[in-house]
C-alpha cells in the first residue's frame, strides 16, 4: 500500500483517492479526504504519533486502546485493542454509486414520460456492518423511536409543516453524529455541513452514510459506554450553555399575543390562577410589519416601559427574531445590509425570498462582519429590557420554497460558501451572532433559543423541536426525540407543550404539561388560529393540575439546576435515557417512554389518551416520589390518574427542593432535603443564578448515614448563602441552621 506519514498525518493514496488519518487521542481518530476548517470544532488538537505495522495489502495502526486496519480498497475496521473484537467495520469504502431502481423499472418510467437515472452518485458512501444486537442513538433532532435502527434520516435543515411522523427523514436540524452500541460502544461524527443521508440499516445488514457533495471527514470516538462517548463528542463540538436559573422556569407563548393588553392579561391570569410563570414570548406580531429589530408603535407602544412592568411582576420577555429582513426602502436593516453587501447573493444580485414580511433578504451569518452587524442590533434590542432572543425560521425557510442551490454566502477569511454548504450551518452562525452579542452586552449567561441547528450549536443556544401538532402521537414522540438530542449534545431542549398546530384538548394539555414539568425547558406554545392554550382557559381541574405540576417543577429547581451545572463538567445530559446509568441492562436499550432526570429521578409520563395506569420498567429499586411506595427491579404497573405524573426516586438518594414560589427567586435561604431509603449523599451548587464564573458558588455536600447528618462545604464563594436546611429522614422532619462551616448533626 502506498502511504506516507508527515507531521503525524498518515496519508494513503491510490489512483485519485486520498485518505488521511490523524490520531488525536488514544480513542479519538480523525479520517478525512481533504484538510478543511470545521464550522463547529473550535479547538485544534495536536496529532499524536502514529504506530503503524505494514501488513502488505493492509496496514495496521494501533493505540493503547484500539487497532485500526486500513485495506487496499480503503475500507477501515476498528477493533478493540484488548479483546480484538470488532468495534466498527467497513464493508467497502470506495462506492459512490447506488442503484435506486432496476433497468426494467427505469424503462417503464421512461415509457410513461419520466426521465430517471437508475443510479445516484454520492460524494462518498460509507458502509458499516451492523454488529450483533447493535443499537443506534443520537442523530440530534429526528423523529421516530429511541433506537434509530432500520430507519433512514436526512441531514438537511427543513421546515416542512406537515406532521412529524416516524418515517419523516428530516426536521429542522442536522447533527451527523450517531452512537453505535453493541458489545462495544463508539460514535461517528461526520463533520460535513452538506446534505448527508444516514441509512441506519434499512437493509438490516449495513448502515450507509452518504455524502452528497461534501468531502469525507469523520471522527471515530471510542468509549467505555454511551456516557463516555457522549462526553468525548461534546468535548469536540462544545457543551450546552449553562442556563441562568430563570431559564428553568415556566414559559408561556402564543403566535401571537397581538398587543400589550393580551400579554398583560396572560400574565395577570397566571398570577390569579397561582401558576408559576417566569417568561413570556412575543411572537412575530409585536413587530412593525414583521420587520426584525422593530416593534409596533401602536400595539406595543413604549415597549421598554411595558417590559419593565412585566419584569416587576416577576415575568421576563423574550421576543422572536427571524433572519429574513424585509425588502423596504429606508428600513435600516435593509439599507445597512444592502449597502455593505451582507445578504446572500444569487450571482451578482441579492437574492430575494419571501417570509412573514413579504419579500425578504437573508443575512450571510457565515461572515464575521455580518455577525457583528447583526449583534449590534441584538444589543440594541436587549436595551429594551428583554431577557433573551428566540431565533426562528432559520433553516432558513422561505415561502418561495428552498433557497436555490446557486446562492452564495460570504464566509470568513475571504471565502464564499455555496448554499449547499452554508444551509445546514445558517442557524448555527445566527445563534453564534446572537449569543456573542448578548454575552458581550450583559456579561451574563445568554438565553437564545433556535429552531434550526447543526452539531455543536448548543454552545450558543438552546432549542425546541419546532412545529409539532396537538396530537398524542407528538407527545409520545417528544420523549425519544429529546433523549436523542440530549445524547447528541443538546440538553436544554423543549417541545411546544400542548402541541403547536391544531386545537389541543384538556387531557392532552394536562399530560403534556406533566411531561413538560420534568423536561429541560418548559414552554407552552401554539399556532395562530388554534384555541387558546393557556391552562386557565380550560377549566378549574386543568388549572389546578397545571399549577400542581409547575409547582412541582419549581420545588425541584435546586435539583434541576445542579443537573445542568454538573453537565458542564461530567457532560451528562440532565434528561437522559435509563441506558446511561444502566448500560448493561438490555431492557433499557429500547425504552421510549420513560427517562431519568439527573442521576436519581425516574420519570414515566402518561402519553396515551384515557390511560390511568402505566407500565414502568424499574432498572433498580425506586420509591414513588409522592407516596414513598417501594418498587423493586422489573416491570410494574403504577397508578397514574390524570393529576399525577409518575415520578420515582432511586433508593438511597437525596432529593433537594425549595419551597415552591411563582417566580424563580434571586436568592433562596432554605434548602430542603428528603432522603429516600436509609442513606444518601448529595452535592449541590448554589450561586446567583446568572454569573458566568462557574466557580463563584457554594458547593455543599450533604451526607446522611446511620442517623448522622453531615454538611461539608467544598467551596464557599457565593455572594449569599443558604441559612437553613430542612431534612426529612425516616419520616421525621429536622431543621438545622447552616453557619457556613462544616457541621455534623446526630439525628
Ligand atoms: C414558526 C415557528 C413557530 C412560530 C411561527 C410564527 O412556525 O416554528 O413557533 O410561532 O413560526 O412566528
Amino acid at each position: 500500500m502506498n502511504y506516507s506519514i508527515k507531521e503525524n498525518v498518515l496519508t494513503i493514496s491510490k489512483s485519485d483517492i486520498t485518505l488521511s488519518l490523524v490520531i488525536l487521542k488514544e480513542d479519538l481518530f480523525h479520517f478525512f479526504e481533504k484538510k478543511k476548517k470545521s464550522h463547529t470544532i473550535t479547538k485544534t488538537r495536536r496529532a499524536k504519533h502514529i504506530n503503524i505495522d505494514d501488513l502488505g495489502n493492509k496496514i495496521k495502526i494501533f493505540t493503547s486502546l484500539y487497532d485500526i486496519y486500513i485495506e487496499d480498497d480503503f475500507s477501515i475496521s476498528i477493533y478493540d485493542g484488548k479483546t480484538k473484537e470488532i468495534v466498527v467495520k467497513d464493508n467497502k469504502y470506495v462506492d459512490t454509486k447506488e442503484k435506486v431502481i432496476s433497468n426494467e423499472q427505469k424503462l417503464l418510467l421512461e415509457k410513461e414520460g419520466h426521465s430517471f437515472s437508475n443510479t445516484l452518485t454520492y460524494s462518498y458512501i460509507i458502509n458499516k456492518e451492523i454488529q450483533k444486537n447493535e443499537a443506534f442513538y443520537g442523530l440530534g433532532e429526528k423523529t421516530g423511536y429511541f433506537n434509530k435502527i432500520n430507519y433512514q434520516y436526512v441531514n438537511w435543515n427543513t421546515d416542512d409543516p406537515s406532521a412529524h411522523v416516524d418515517n419523516y427523514e428530516a426536521l429542522y436540524q442536522s447533527c451527523p453524529f450517531y452512537i453505535g452500541k453493541h458489545k462495544h460502544t463508539y460514535g461517528l461524527f461526520f463533520d460535513d455541513t452538506f446534505k448527508t443521508i444516514f441509512d441506519m440499516g434499512t437493509d438490516l445488514k449495513n448502515i450507509r452514510i452518504k455524502g452528497t457533495l461534501g468531502s469525507l471527514d469523520y471522527y471515530f470516538i471510542g468509549g467505555k459506554n454511551i456516557t463516555d462517548v457522549r462526553k468525548k463528542f461534546v468535548d469536540l463540538v462544545g457543551v450546552q450553555t449553562m442556563p441562568s436559573k430563570f431559564m428553568l422556569g415556566n414559559m408561556q407563548s402564543r403566535w401571537s399575543y397581538m398587543n400589550k393588553d393580551e400579554v398583560l392579561n396572560v400574565v395577570n391570569k397566571y398570577e390569579e390562577s397561582d401558576i408559576p410563570l417566569d417568561v413570556i414570548f412575543l411572537d412575530i406580531d409585536y413587530m412593525d410589519n414583521f420587520k426584525v429589530f422593530t416593534y409596533n408603535n401602536e400595539t406595543f407602544n413604549d415597549l421598554p416601559s411595558f417590559i419593565k412592568l412585566l419584569n416587576s411582576k416577576g415575568v421576563r420577555v423574550v421576543p422572536i427574531i427571524d433572519p429574513g429582513v424585509k425588502v423596504e426602502k429606508d428600513y435600516f436593516m435593509y439599507e445597512e445590509g444592502m449597502k455593505n453587501g451582507y445578504f446572500a447573493k444569487d450571482g451578482k444580485t441579492t437574492y430575494v425570498g419571501e417570509v412573514w414580511p413579504g419579500d425578504s433578504v437573508f443575512p450571510a451569518f457565515t461572515n464575521k462582519e455580518v455577525r457583528l452587524w447583526w449583534g449590534k442590533h441584538v444589543k440594541d434590542l436587549m436595551d429594551l429590557g428583554i431577557s433573551g432572543i428566540w431565533n426562528d425560521m432559520n433553516e432558513p425557510s422561505s415561502f418561495k420554497g428552498p433557497l436555490p442551490d446557486s446562492l452564495t454566502f460570504k464566509g470568513d477569511n475571504g471565502k464564499t460558501l455555496g448554499n449547499l454548504e452554508a444551509h445546514n450551518i445558517y442557524a448555527h452562525y445566527m445563534s453564534k451572532a446572537t449569543f456573542d452579542a448578548i454575552l458581550e452586552h450583559t456579561n451574563k449567561r445568554p438565553f437564545v433559543i433556535t429552531r434550526a441547528a447543526y452539531a455543536g450549536t448548543q454552545k450558543y443556544s438552546t432549542t425546541w423541536t419546532g412545529d409539532n401538532q396537538s396530537i398524542w402521537e407528538h407527545l409520545r414522540l417528544a420523549v425519544p426525540e429529546l433523549l436523542n438530542m440530549g445524547l447528541s449534545g443538546q440538553s436544554l431542549v423543549a417541545t411546544d407543550i400542548g402541541g403547536f398546530g391544531g386545537h389541543t384538548n384538556k387531557e392532552l394539555l394536562i399530560r403534556w404539561a406533566e411531561f413538560g414539568a420534568l423536561s429541560p425547558i418548559c414552554r407552552n406554545h401554539s399556532a395562530a388560529g388554534t384555541r387558546s392554550q393557556e391552562p386557565y382557559t380550560f377549566d378549574d381541574e386543568t388549572t389546578s393540575i397545571y399549577r400542581k405540576h409547575m409547582k412541582l417543577r419549581y420545588s425541584l429547581l435546586p435539583y434541576m439546576y445542579d443537573c445542568f451545572y454538573n453537565e458542564q463538567f461530567d457532560k451528562v445530559p440532565p434528561m437522559r435515557p435509563l441506558l446511561l446509568k444502566y448500560p448493561n441492562d438490555v431492557e433499557t436499550f429500547n425504552i421510549n417512554y420513560e427517562y431519568m432526570f439527573g442521576p436519581n429521578l425516574l420519570v414515566a409520563p402518561v402519553l396515551n389518551e384515557g390511560e390511568t395506569k402505566k407500565m414502568v420498567y424499574f432498572p433498580d429499586t425506586f420509591y414513588d416520589y409522592y407516596t414513598k411506595e417501594k418498587y423493586t427491579k422489573g416491570y410494574k404497573v403504577v397508578d397514574a390518574p390524570l393529576d399525577k405524573l409518575p415520578l420515582f426516586v432511586l433508593k438511597n438518594s437525596i432529593i433537594p427542593t425549595y419551597k415552591s414560589s411563582n417566580h424563580i427567586k434571586e436568592s433562596y435561604d432554605t434548602i430542603s432535603l428528603e432522603v429516600f431509603g436509609n442513606l444518601g449523599s448529595y452535592t449541590t451548587m448554589y450561586d446567583d443564578g446568572e454569573t458566568l464564573d462557574l466557580s463563584k458558588n457554594d458547593l455543599i455536600n450533604f451526607h446522611v448515614k446511620n442517623n448522622v447528618f453531615s454538611v461539608t462545604y467544598k467551596r464557599y464563594s457565593s455572594d449569599t448563602h443558604y441559612k437553613k436546611v430542612n431534612l426529612l429522614y425516616r419520616e421525621k422532619a429536622y431543621e438545622f441552621e447552616l453557619d457556613g462551616t462544616n457541621q455534623t448533626f446526630t439525628l
